[in-house]
C-alpha cells in the first residue's frame, strides 16, 4: 500500500512510502534496515537542500517563517531509533558528510534565535519564571544541570562558568537557582550579552550570575572557577580546547555535552576533534531522559 502521509507532523518532505517502511523507522518499531537507510539520508540531504541556500547568505530569519518546520523534522529525524550501525553507515556517506557542517550550523544559529525569541518572552512576561519553564527543552536542561552539579563534584557557593552562555543562558540560570552555584557566563555577540544580562535582571540573579562579553580568549579569569562548561555550540572547537590546554592551571575541571547515540551523533561537532594530551577525561555519564546528551568531564594535565 503506498502512503503518501508525511513522516513528520507539519513537515514538507517530498517523501511518498509505504506503510512498512514507514513502521521500520518509527520508534521502538524495530531496527532500520538497509532501505530505511537510504530513506532517512534522503531526508537529510532534502533538509540540506532547503537551507543551503540560507546558510551561504549566513542569515536564518527569525524563527516564525518556514524554517521552523525544517527545524522540527530535523529534531524528529535525529530522534529516529535508528541503531547505531545503520546510523554510523548513513552519516559516514561522503554526500551527508559535507551536509553535515550546514545542518549544524543551521541547527545552532536557529537554536540561538529560539533562545532570543524566549528571552524576550521572558522580559515582557509578568510571571518571567514560568515563561522560562515554558520553553520547550526546560526538563532537559534540569536533568543536565543535576548531571553536571554531581559530575563535577560540585557543591554549593562554587563559581561555574560558561563559555558561549547565548542569548538565553539556561545551563546557568538552572545551575545557579537549583543548586547555589556562582555563574559565570562568556558570550561572543554584544547583542546577546545585552539581552541575556536583562533576562537575568528580571529573574531575579544578577547578583549570582555575571555575563562577560568575550571568547575563549578571555580566559582564564584571575578568579578561580571550580568548572568551565563549553557550550556545544561553542566553536571552532579545536581552537577552542588547544588555548584552555595551554593556558589552564593544571587540575581545571572542564565539561562538555556530546551526543553518541544513532542519528543524533550529526549534532555532535565534538567527536570530530581530538582532545589536547593533557586534557584527560575522567568522566563520562551517559544521558538520563528526557536529556540525551551524554557529559564529558576532563580534567587539565591530571586523570
Ligand atoms: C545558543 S547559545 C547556547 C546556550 C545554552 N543553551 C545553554 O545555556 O546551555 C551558544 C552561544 O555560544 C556562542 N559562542 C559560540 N562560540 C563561542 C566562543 N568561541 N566564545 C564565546 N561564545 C561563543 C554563540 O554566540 C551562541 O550565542
Amino acid at each position: 500500500m503506498t502512503c503518501t502521509t508525511s513522516l513528520y507532523t507539519g513537515g514538507q518532505t517530498a517523501f511518498i512510502h509505504d506503510s512498512d517502511m514507514y513502521e521500520k523507522i518509527v520508534p521502538g518499531l524495530g531496527i532500520c534496515s538497509d532501505s530505511c537507510a537510504g530513506l532517512v539520508a534522503g531526508e537529510l540531504m532534502d533538509i540540506y537542500s532547503t537551507i543551503a541556500d540560507f546558510d551561504r547568505e549566513e542569515r536564518y530569519p527569525n524563527p516564525s517563517n518556514h524554517l521552523n518546520t525544517v527545524f522540527k523534522r530535523l529534531d524528529q529525524l535525529i530522534a529516529l531509533d535508528v541503531d547505531d550501525v545503520t546510523a554510523g553507515t548513513i552519516l559516514s556517506n561522503s554526500g551527508i558528510n559535507s551536509a553535515f557542517d550546514v545542518i549544524t550550523r543551521f541547527r545552532s544559529s536557529y537554536t540561538a534565535e529560539l533562545e532570543i525569541e524566549q528571552a524576550n518572552a521572558i522580559l515582557n512576561s509578568s510571571d518571567p519564571w514560568q515563561s522560562l519553564k515554558d520553553f520547550d527543552y526546560f526538563s532537559n536542561y534540569i536533568q543536565l544541570a543535576r548531571t553536571e552539579f554531581h559530575g563535577a563534584g560540585l557543591t554549593a557557593g562554587d563559581t561555574v562558568l560558561f563559555l558561549g552562555s547565548g542569548p538565553l543562558p539556561l545551563s546557568l540560570i538552572v545551575l545557579c537557582r537549583e543548586y547555589g552555584l556562582r555563574g559565570i557566563g562568556i558570550e561572543q555577540e554584544k547583542e546577546r550579552v545585552e539581552l541575556s544580562r536583562k533576562v537575568i535582571e528580571r529573574l531575579g540573579l544578577s547578583k549570582e550570575i555575571e555575563i562577560i562579553e568575550g571568547n575563549q580568549f578571555t580566559l582564564p579569569l584571575e578568579e578561580p572557577v571550580d568548572l568551565i562548561m563549553v557550550a556545544a555550540q561553542a566553536e571552532p572547537k579545536s581552537a577552542i580546547f588547544s588555548y584552555l590546554a595551554e593556558v589552564l592551571p593544571t587540575g581545571t575541571k572542564i565539561s562538555y555535552r556530546i551526543y553518541e547515540k544513532g542519528m543524533r551523533r550529526l549534532l555532535d561537532t565534538f567527536s570530530r576533534y581530538e582532545l589536547p594530551e593533557n586534557l584527560r577525561e575522567y568522566r563520562r555519564i551517559r544521558p538520563t531522559p528526557p536529556a540525551n546528551n551524554t557529559s564529558v568531564f576532563l580534567s587539565v594535565g591530571c586523570v
